[in-house]
């Protein structure tokens, strides 16, 4: 076999093409060509600054803008020849953008390097990822929020270690989901805040003799300023690394959320029924409705954690400046966003699709002597006990319940009164799970009263300031 002629970006030094196999470890364009157009944006900010400070030739300039918008087209229409040999996006786009408008081509990398490059594009798609990530997390909490506000007063089981626990509202437990998801969009929009510094002017590792305008640059890529460290601008990927810490966050939430979504669409809570549009049959079993996309989604943490872990031990250890080992850090960043993206439009499809069942979550609530801490409460605000032996009197009238199978409120007054003499009847306006739930007014609380307002603030919150992605 002949040797092939030696890669055109760095020819003069060069004689021989790469082994195949260092062709194949080294390039990334297979997946960092998803980055062309913020590639090109960069460029075209890059060539206009160059030409605005003197550098290179007005006319020049204008034919690589002019130039890149081809390629960029391209690009988009899918008819660009990507090529392996030409490794990453940026030596595609500047190889072709040759190809188009000839020399003025090769005045395009003056002053910048593929490490300030490439840190510039994967910022710019991280931001715009944010962005996405940020309304889809809106639109699930909108979803959410809807559901809640009409069922805050469905009375449900609240659980602690999965035991019935005390009554809550199925609209209290949704928005619970509301705040999290909020955390996480503030998560992601503080990594925004500190990814929002462009690199681009930083060049190879040093900075560049050239008068380059980088304010200029940062400016036209919208971000709020150039970074102030050359060696720093090419190796920092922490807002990558902070973007999966929040994006994991983020997922483990929705894990535990479709968790739920199993358990409760199951014969045995049988809380919430999911349409046919979120659950898929078995090939064997004809009654199955089995809830795949809330089980996927309840899986996606595991790729997105991971992808986190992963790029935590690419960059440990890394000497400054660029390495590329860093290239690693785009296939399993473009995953988790992915995933993440995907895992959030299911969980919205699967709110607005899942119909709560009244009558078992109200059957529910009342089970498993739910009420008890009301009644120790009762003993406490109206016998004036301290609430220890309150605690006490309740766990005995509880273990009666329970030797005749009565729920609290079904157990007849006398047998209350030979636990403790002073009961009245009264007591049972606080045994049933609705009176339970309207009695928790404290802020915060799962009264209906409560959840319909927090519901209809949220909702006023998401209507009115609506995200920017
Ligand atoms: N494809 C490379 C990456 O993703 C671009 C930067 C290459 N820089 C270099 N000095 N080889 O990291």
């Amino acid at each position: 076999m002949t040797d092939k002629p030696a890669n055109s970006m760095w020819g003069g030094r060069f004689t021989v093409s790469p082994a195949e196999i260092m062709e194949e470890i080294n390039a990334s364009i297979g997946f960092d060509k998803r980055m062309a157009p913020q590639d090109i944006r960069a460029s075209k900010a890059h060539a206009a600054m160059l030409a605005d400070a003197g550098i290179i030739e007005k006319a020049d300039a204008a034919a690589i803008i002019d130039g890149l918008g081809k390629v960029g087209a391209e690009i988009e229409k899918g008819d660009f020849p990507f090529s392996r040999a030409l490794e990453d996006v940026h030596m595609n786009v500047e190889s072709r953008l040759k190809e188009v408008i000839g020399t003025p081509a090769g005045r395009l990398h003056t002053a910048r390097s593929r490490n300030d490059q490439v840190a510039t594009d994967f910022k710019l798609y991280v931001r715009e990822r944010i962005d996405g990530l940020d309304a889809a997390l809106a639109a699930l909490q909108l979803a959410l929020v809807r559901k809640a506000e009409a069922h805050a007063g469905t009375v449900m089981p609240g659980f602690t270690h999965l035991q019935p626990a005390q009554p809550v509202t199925f609209g209290h437990h949704l928005m619970a989901y509301v705040e999290m998801l909020g955390r996480d969009r503030g998560r992601l929009a503080d990594a925004r805040a500190r990814l929002n510094e462009c690199p681009l002017g930083a060049a190879a590792l040093a900075g560049t003799s050239f008068p380059i305008d980088r304010h200029a640059t940062a400016k036209a890529l919208d971000f709020a300023k150039p970074t102030d460290n050359s060696l720093d601008s090419v190796s920092d990927r922490d807002f990558i690394l902070e973007t999966l810490a929040a994006a994991s966050i983020c997922a483990m939430h929705l894990s535990r959320f479709a968790e739920e979504i199993v358990l409760w669409s199951t014969p045995q809570f049988g809380f919430i029924k999911l349409t046919d549009k979120f659950t898929t049959g078995s090939s064997i079993m004809p009654q199955k409705r089995n809830p795949d996309a809330a089980e996927l989604s309840r899986a996606k943490v595991g790729r997105i954690a991971g992808a986190f872990q992963s790029l935590m031990m690419v960059m440990k250890g890394l000497p400054l400046a660029y390495s590329k080992d860093m290239q690693e850090d785009k296939e399993v960043a473009f995953d988790a966003l992915d995933s993440l993206a995907l895992a959030l439009a299911a969980m919205t499809g699967m709110v607005d699709d899942m119909q709560p069942q009244a009558a078992p979550m109200l059957a529910a609530a009342g089970g498993g002597y739910s009420t008890a801490t009301d009644l120790a409460d009762w003993l406490v605000r109206v016998l004036k006990m301290p609430f220890r032996d309150a605690h006490h009197v309740t766990g005995r009238i509880v273990a009666a319940a329970e030797a005749d199978n009565l729920p609290l409120d079904k157990l007849p007054l006398p047998a209350m009164q030979a636990i403790e003499p002073r009961i009245t009847a009264d007591v049972f306006t606080v045994l049933s799970p609705e009176n339970s739930v309207a009695s928790r007014i404290s802020h915060g609380g799962t009264a209906p009263q409560n959840v319909a307002k927090m519901a209809a603030s949220w909702r006023k919150r998401l209507e009115n300031a609506p995200p920017k992605g």
